[in-house]
């Protein structure tokens, strides 16, 4: 009887066992519910702005691809007090012999504020696959960095990319990016999908929180690329104290490569990194037919070789599939345009941010539609990219915490809570996708999903959707 009792137990159990994993399989929303606490910047003397010792000493150090097949690293600093050196000396690790690069210096004026001298320096020819020194400065305050260059571009190159997006500088932004750093699963590069610094909350958008921001985020950008994205706390409109150029702060303090995938204009752009084609896309530049960004966009996607970069990623900062009432929509233009292509061209995976929480979808499209047809539902599609949001890095504006009831089916599990994600590239056809919550240990996973590649190995992989 006993014995019978527990097989009857044991299978009650594994029933309900897989019961609650074909729950989660699509269409779940999250039970965890973090503690309600206002999210608030850190003080500008907060340990984490420090301003490094020594007259004019660099700071803000920061670092992204120089060009489209990471042979060149773009090196950016600040020097506050005057102009400074514009060199950067840098050396391959196990060599003593240095090489020398000049850079070029700007600076801009934003209503009141005068920014420091920023320095952009291109390190290019460089080898792949090698760990680089690099020094800033000059004498007393000289400060030494290093990175590690990308291997050569090739199908099997397994690489990890972290994925971090509307940071801010408050203390959850702290904790956000404690915890990519000491994730397990060590992150290459971030793809940072727009809203860096929210200075744009402050009165007339003081822009010394810009300063704080490069000098919180130098832990993490002085060591490894970020690969930046434009949001629109980087717009910095304000046309009534004069400021009405557009992303002036954004554009002077964080250059990319733009050029070199023949972008006419820094907010969209591509580069090649390992196995991966990664495109920038601009939700606030304009996208309609015959813009600039459109036409750069219709050339681009069929120059991607999937024999040589197999997956395919797409960044922007306002998701096309989003079911928090935040920002409801925002992307519905951009995703009329392009999705088409989207399915066509066979995209992996879509990040984006603006909703400040977590979302990920389905493989789904919602590209039947013409004004006759009126079929407007969003249906499964393998040819469709997964659309992640990853707004969650924990700006001053705090979470996105409503959303709309009862939730789509194309979304297959959202939450509301501070995080990053990684996605851990193993060879052409398997990539391991994890998103963490600041809740958790650095080496917990709240959301898992492994990745079959579109092109290689188009599975439905939705019955392995953690
Ligand atoms: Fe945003």
């Amino acid at each position: 009887m006993g014995v019978y009792c527990c097989s009857v137990f044991a299978f009650v159990l594994g029933v309900l066992v897989f019961a609650s994993t074909l729950c989660v399989d699509g269409g779940s929303t999250s039970s965890f519910v973090r503690k309600v606490e206002k999210t608030i910047d850190m003080p500008l003397d907060a340990d984490v702005f420090i301003t490094p010792p020594g007259y004019n000493a660099p700071q803000q150090v920061h670092i992204t691809q120089g060009d489209h097949v990471g042979k060149a690293m773009l090196v950016t600093w600040v020097t506050m007090d005057e102009p400074g050196s514009n060199t950067v000396i840098y050396w391959p690790q196990n060599s003593k012999k240095k090489r020398k690069a000049e850079g070029m210096l700007t600076k801009y004026s934003f209503f009141n504020y005068t920014s420091g001298f920023i320095h952009h320096c291109n390190l290019t020819h460089l080898r792949h696959d090698t760990k680089y020194f690099y020094s800033v400065g000059l004498d007393h305050t000289k400060r030494t960095f290093w990175f590690t260059t990308p291997p050569e571009v090739g199908p099997d190159v397994p690489y990890t990319f972290g994925l971090i997006g509307d940071l801010g500088q408050s203390y959850d932004s702290n904790i956000t990016l404690t915890h990519y750093e000491m994730n397990p699963t060590k992150g290459e590069t971030v793809l940072f999908v727009g809203d860096l610094s929210y200075a744009d909350n402050y009165p007339n958008h003081d822009n010394r929180r810009w300063d704080s921001w490069g000098r919180f985020t130098e832990r993490s950008t002085a060591y490894q690329p970020w690969i930046w994205t434009a949001g629109n706390h980087e717009i910095d409109f304000v046309p009534e104290i004069g400021e009405d150029e557009p992303f002036k702060p954004y554009t002077h303090r964080y250059p990319v490569p733009y050029k070199s995938s023949q972008s006419t204009a820094p907010f969209w752009y591509s580069i090649k990194r390992a196995s991966s084609y990664i495109i920038i896309l601009a939700s606030y530049s304009a996208y309609g037919k015959y813009t600039p960004q459109y036409k750069w966009l219709e050339k681009e996607l069929p120059k991607v070789n999937r024999t040589e970069t197999p997956w395919l990623i797409v960044v922007m900062h306002s998701p096309w599939y989003n079911s928090y009432n935040y920002h409801y929509m925002e992307g519905e233009t951009m995703r009329v345009m392009y999705e088409p292509w989207f399915i066509k061209y066979k995209v992996d995976v879509v990040f984006a941010g603006h909703v400040h929480a977590y979302e990920r979808s389905e493989r789904i499209s919602n590209v039947a539609y013409n004004i006759v047809n009126g079929i407007c539902k969003p249906i499964k599609d393998q040819s469709a990219p997964v659309y992640i949001t990853i707004g969650d890095g924990g700006n001053l504006e705090g979470l996105a915490t409503n959303m709309t009831e009862p939730q789509p089916d194309y979304s297959a599990f959202r939450e509301a809570s501070f995080g990053h994600a990684t996605f851990d590239i193993k060879n052409r056809t398997h990539a391991y996708y994890a998103w963490h919550r600041n809740q958790d240990g650095y080496s917990v996973t709240a959301d898992t999903m492994w990745f079959f590649n579109r092109y290689w190995n188009a599975k439905d992989e939705s019955i392995t959707s953690a």
